[in-house]
């Protein structure tokens, strides 16, 4: 196995291949300007690396490691659509940089170019295993996005719901990435499974602390705005806790902020911080993230790697559960 700054490296060499055709700018410069602004890369890693762990030589399926970055970012920019978000890894977004109508149809060219990077240079026999997880992993990340918007006008969201909901619009797409890799290495299906439950499970401590840090976090570091969830009466654990649990002032002030039209943004983020400051809110998201990264370490041990692989994944895990971005 390699570093994970290996893999990364690896990752933005795949990046790197992908060929645009140069016209219409219109559609292609927002593509190379979201796919150029940097990120983790987490996906491609875990693509790459389940591969290597089951028995291949990434450099094989850099067009697939691509692909799921691509459609990765594809997500993005319609996400920012969808959240009105002004900044992403501390750059404008698609859709403020440009409009909205740019980051619909270049998102959708992005989807379909990760369908055809997925099946570059991937032995036909392959081929139809590979998009079945991915076109699974895809189509569910959708009906997660969907829950996303329509529980933001709900306030009766149960904590069960909001998991399923993280669970089909973060963590099947990492899940998704491993099992690309571990299934285009021809792993044994307990392999594959195992790992995608491990990269599932990791994803949703992944989202909750992305819920976190969109609290918590500091902007230059995160790279995105500060608070845009509490703006959008997003359903998050700490929203969803903070109304089961506050009582007497606290919610009536919290009913107040969540329904009316005429608080000011940075007023709103403020009250609303203080109210999960007061209740303790901060303590349980965090026991969550504990939880799930314990449940995803659980699915690694059993996974049957050998020791080399498995201190690899174990080092991500760890370098994800201590990110501030
Ligand atoms: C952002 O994903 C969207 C979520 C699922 C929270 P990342 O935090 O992996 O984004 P980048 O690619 O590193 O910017
Ligand atoms: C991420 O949810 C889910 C997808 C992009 C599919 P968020 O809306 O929380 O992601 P960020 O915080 O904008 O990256
Ligand atoms: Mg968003
Ligand atoms: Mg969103
Ligand atoms: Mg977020």
């Amino acid at each position: 196995m390699k570093k994970l700054e290996e893999y990364i490296a690896l990752a933005e060499k795949a990046l790197n291949e992908i060929e645009y055709p140069e016209v219409p700018t219109g559609l292609y410069e927002p593509i190379k300007y979201g796919m150029s602004q940097g990120g983790k890369r987490l996906r491609p890693v875990l693509l790459l690396a389940s591969y290597e762990a089951l028995g291949g030589n990434p450099e094989d399926v850099l067009s697939q490691a691509a692909a799921i970055e691509m459609y990765h970012n594809f997500t993005l920019l319609h996400d920012d659509v969808m959240d009105n978000a002004d900044l992403r890894r501390g750059q404008p977004t698609v859709c403020k940089k440009w409009n909205n109508n740019t980051a619909i149809l270049s998102g959708d060219a992005m989807l379909t170019m990760a369908s055809m990077l997925l099946l570059k240079n991937m032995p036909a026999e392959k081929i139809i295993k590979l998009s079945q997880t991915f076109n699974k992993a895809a189509i569910e990340v959708f009906e997660g996005q969907q829950y996303d918007m329509d529980f933001e006008s709900r306030n009766n969201v149960t904590i069960d719901e909001y998991i399923h909901m993280i669970r089909l619009k973060t963590s099947v797409l990492l899940g998704c990435a491993s099992k690309l890799g571990a299934e285009a290495a021809d792993g044994e299906s307990e392999k594959c499974e195992a790992l995608y439950n491990f990269a599932m499970n990791l994803g949703v401590a992944f989202q909750l602390q992305d819920d976190w840090l969109d609290v918590y976090g500091d902007a230059k570091v995160f790279g995105k705005s500060i608070g845009g969830d509490i703006l959008n009466n997003k359903k998050t654990l700490l929203l969803i806790n903070a109304m089961n649990i506050a009582k007497g002032a606290d919610k009536e002030e919290l009913d107040y902020l969540l329904n009316s039209t005429d608080v000011f943004p940075a007023e709103k983020i403020a009250a609303v911080t203080s109210i999960y400051n007061r209740l303790g809110i901060d303590k349980i998201c965090v026991e969550n993230i504990e939880k799930y990264n314990n449940i995803a370490l659980d699915y690694l041990a059993k996974a049957g790697l050998d020791e080399d692989a498995y201190n690899f994944f174990v080092e991500f895990d760890q370098k994800i559960m201590g990110r501030n971005k």
